[in-house]
């Protein structure tokens, strides 16, 4: 069913960080067009167990290429979920109530099973999955539960990913490489342009919101309202007023819940690097356009190319 090639580019070796060097792409057989860049560990250990996981008519999901405003939109479908329970919300890290289903697929080390995590809920169950829709569940198809998508600029996913493989991840390398390596489909879950694409293309079934970060960032108070209706609840405009506080940045960039501090920390202990708060914070600029200020104007070109590629199927805001 699938190919699986072993990537040893140059430019792939630059990519290794801490947790990964084992880059390899994965691809349909039947079609090559749907291919995602994953580890040898995820082929191996994940890749069967998530196609055949048990999907449930009450599950809700959080999915993106990463980088799009995953946490933000998971914090907003997990209280608008559960009542509006400010009181768990601020007591459960995110990751714990959400788990990143993937996660532990992609690091050999990581130190808990968060697929275990993910299957294992309570019902109903709120995943989180940065992959494409060829390597999801096959009940996701069939089962449908509530599918929140969101995107965003491919420029400024693909800062925020630097980032984060900096800073999370240990990536050692130089931004220009990543920026490159981005553009030519090599980052990790790359290709970012088929992931929206595959999405865009069914945003229409019932059981599927596409929300833009762009739209988040510049009317909040909308996309909540959105997101309520889709997820058939019904909550006052003092209650929406009163979310769209704790959404905010400046609340969200403090919330130990959310913020991942502490698995910055842990991150920084097993790597030896320093740790830092005021130089990196997960919640970092929430900016749109945030990229100007970053990229040279040889690495702003070949995004702007890379957007390109995808203009007829997909139009990104900024
Ligand atoms: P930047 O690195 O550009 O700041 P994900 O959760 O998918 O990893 O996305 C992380 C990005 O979402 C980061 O982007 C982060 O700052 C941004 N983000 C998270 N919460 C936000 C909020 N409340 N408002 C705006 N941006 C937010």
């Amino acid at each position: 069913m699938y190919n699986i090639e072993v990537l040893n580019s140059e430019l792939t070796k630059k990519l290794g960080t801490a947790f990964m060097t084992d880059y390899v792409r994965i691809s349909l057989k039947d079609d090559p067009s749907k291919f995602c860049i994953m580890s040898q560990h995820f082929v191996d250990n994940y890749l069967e167990k998530i196609k055949n996981m048990e999907i449930f008519e009450d599950d809700v999901w959080v999915i993106t290429f990463p980088k799009c405003g995953t946490t933000w939109t998971q914090e907003m479908v997990w209280m608008l979920g559960n009542n509006l329970d400010y009181e768990t919300s601020m007591k459960i890290p995110l990751d714990d109530k959400f788990p990143f289903m993937e996660c532990s697929g992609i690091a050999k080390e990581f130190p808990v099973d968060t697929f275990g995590m993910a299957t294992n809920q309570p019902r109903p169950r709120y995943i989180k999955s940065h992959l494409p829709i060829f390597l999801l569940p096959d009940q996701l198809w069939t089962v449908k539960p509530k599918i929140i998508y969101v995107t965003r600029n491919p420029k400024d996913a693909a800062v925020s990913w630097y980032h984060h493989y900096r800073n999370m991840a240990m990536y050692k390398g130089t931004k220009a490489d990543f920026i490159e390596a981005f553009s030519k489909d090599l980052v990790l879950f790359s290709p970012m342009n088929n992931h929206v694409i595959d999405f865009w293309n069914i945003r229409f079934q019932p059981n599927i919101l596409f929300l833009f970060f762009e739209d988040m960032k510049r009317n909040l108070p909308q996309e909540v309202k959105k997101v309520m209706k889709f997820m058939d609840k019904n909550y006052s405009q003092d209650d929406i007023d009163k979310l769209c506080v704790h959404l905010s940045f400046d609340s969200i960039q403090k919330n130990k819940m959310i913020n991942k501090e502490d698995t910055i920390q842990q991150i920084s202990a097993m790597t030896g690097q320093e740790y830092n708060p005021q130089k990196y914070s997960f919640i970092r600029k929430g900016k749109i356009g945030g990229y100007k200020q970053e990229l040279t104007i040889t690495e702003s070109d070949m995004l702007d190319e890379y957007i390109k590629k995808a203009e007829y199927e997909i139009e990104y805001k900024f």
